[in-house]
């Protein structure tokens, strides 16, 4: 049988094997490492995973391009399941203003916050805007994602929604990762709907989301359900549209205040729930009861300053399957899936192996892709990193440094470190 890769020699092969779909409590903890592992790839698909020997007694290794992973750390490619990728511009200058106590709203007044990044994404060009975007998904690629999820939210008008929309499916066509559109209309209320929300969410039920279906530019349908932003009613409202439409629904809930979104996802059969600093325990019970996959995003409150993490260990024990994302958007610059693991595990109490699986099966899970991709076992998708560690412990505990040696795409070394 002829194979396109070998990947051998693994000190530790942590392949999830599982039940395919999302892992909740004691699950989390459950990865399923083989020492000196071995994965064997071919047409894209992974179609052996064992011990090296075995592997190579079944499948000839002459003439196949092979990675030999001795003393290093081979797991599925990380899936980022919550990104705010496509957007112009940046907004480091905020930084200082939070570092001397300034809050959002004065961030706002003196030109910060979201509706400064809709306006430069506004002003792009298509190509601008590819150019931006198509530089922060290199660095995700580099850095181990190979599934990547990307959300609208910084055009607030058709053009630039829809402009978005396509940038996002342009870059999974034009980059070796599969990027995932999820329409985000109702993420702010824009400069010229001020003070009428509820106008703009009629606009973006009416207008937008019916040509966003039309076009099939996007599977999944997000809202920020938020007290200040959008409430639950017209939340409900946006995710029942989409909904009608065939689209899978997501929302971003309860990042500041108890607002009623982890009851709105689990209500509305939502596929997950975002951020989650302050659910409500009814809420929080009603998602552990729905399977609405909790998605953590930990960098966020460590851009904002804030102390305020979503318990992550809580969370898990109540029987939330939790997924991690990196909420990458013009706030929070991060690109890194390692970064963010390793947050979870210094700020959300989240023990290594619960952070592995969140990052990998339930963050795919949160995609629907957990059949497809997110553990490394025969049929499933050839989506793998060489981790430049000997054991997937050191992943959270070695902070700040790029740990992936290669990153492999269907099947495809898609990225390597330079050695000196
Ligand atoms: O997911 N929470 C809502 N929106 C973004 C931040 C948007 C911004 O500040 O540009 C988020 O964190
Ligand atoms: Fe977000």
């Amino acid at each position: 049988m002829a194979d396109d890769l070998l990947i051998t020699n693994a000190s530790e092969l942590v392949t999830l094997k599982g039940p395919r779909r999302a892992r909740a409590k004691a699950e989390m903890s459950q990865l399923s490492i083989i020492r000196d592992g071995a994965v064997a790839i071919s047409g894209g698909a992974i179609v052996a995973v064992g011990k090296t020997k075995s592997v190579l007694k079944e499948h000839d290794a002459s003439g196949i391009e092979r990675i030999d992973a001795s003393g290093k750390v081979v797991m599925p490619g990380f899936v980022d399941p919550h990104t705010h990728l496509v957007y112009a511009g940046s907004r480091e200058f905020e930084l200082e203003m939070k570092a001397k106590g300034k809050g959002y709203l004065e961030i706002l007044k003196e030109g910060g916050g979201i509706l400064r990044t809709v306006r430069d994404t506004r002003a792009a060009s298509p190509h601008e805007l590819f150019r931006q975007s198509a530089r922060r998904l290199e660095s995700m690629i580099s850095h181990g994602s190979t599934t990547i999820e990307a959300k609208s939210g910084y055009g607030l008008d058709k053009r630039t929604e829809l402009r978005i929309l396509e940038t996002v499916c342009k870059l999974g066509d034009d980059y070796p990762a599969d990027v995932v559109p999820t329409f985000m209309g109702a993420h702010a209320v824009p400069e010229e709907s001020a003070g009428n929300g509820d106008a703009y969410i009629d606009f973006v039920c009416s207008e937008v989301l019916p040509e966003v279906s039309k076009r099939r530019l996007a599977a999944f349908c997000d809202v920020f359900c938020e007290k200040g932003v959008f409430t639950v009613g017209q939340s409900r409202k946006v995710l029942t549209a989409a909904k009608a439409l065939g689209m899978r629904l997501k929302v971003h809930a309860d990042e500041f205040q108890p607002s009623g979104g982890a009851e709105l996802a689990a209500e509305m059969g939502a596929i997950s729930a975002e951020h989650l600093v302050k659910p409500s325990d009814d809420g929080i019970m009603a998602m552990a009861g729905k399977d609405v996959v909790g998605v953590l995003l930990p960098g966020t409150p460590y851009s904002s300053l804030s102390k305020d993490y979503a318990d992550g260990r809580r969370l898990i024990d109540l029987g939330v399957p939790v997924a991690l994302g990196t909420d990458l958007n013009p706030n929070c610059w991060n690109e890194s899936m390692q970064f963010t693991i390793s947050l979870a595990c210094h700020k959300m109490r989240m023990a290594p192996a619960e952070a592995i699986t969140a990052s990998t099966v339930n963050a795919a899970a949160a995609l629907g892709l957990e059949k497809r991709i997110g553990s490394l076992e025969v049929g499933k998708r050839a989506d793998a990193v060489v981790l430049d560690i000997a054991t997937h412990a050191q992943l959270p505990y070695r902070f700040g440094t790029n740990l992936c040696s290669v990153v492999v795409k269907d099947g495809k070394v898609v990225w390597e470190k330079e050695p000196f």
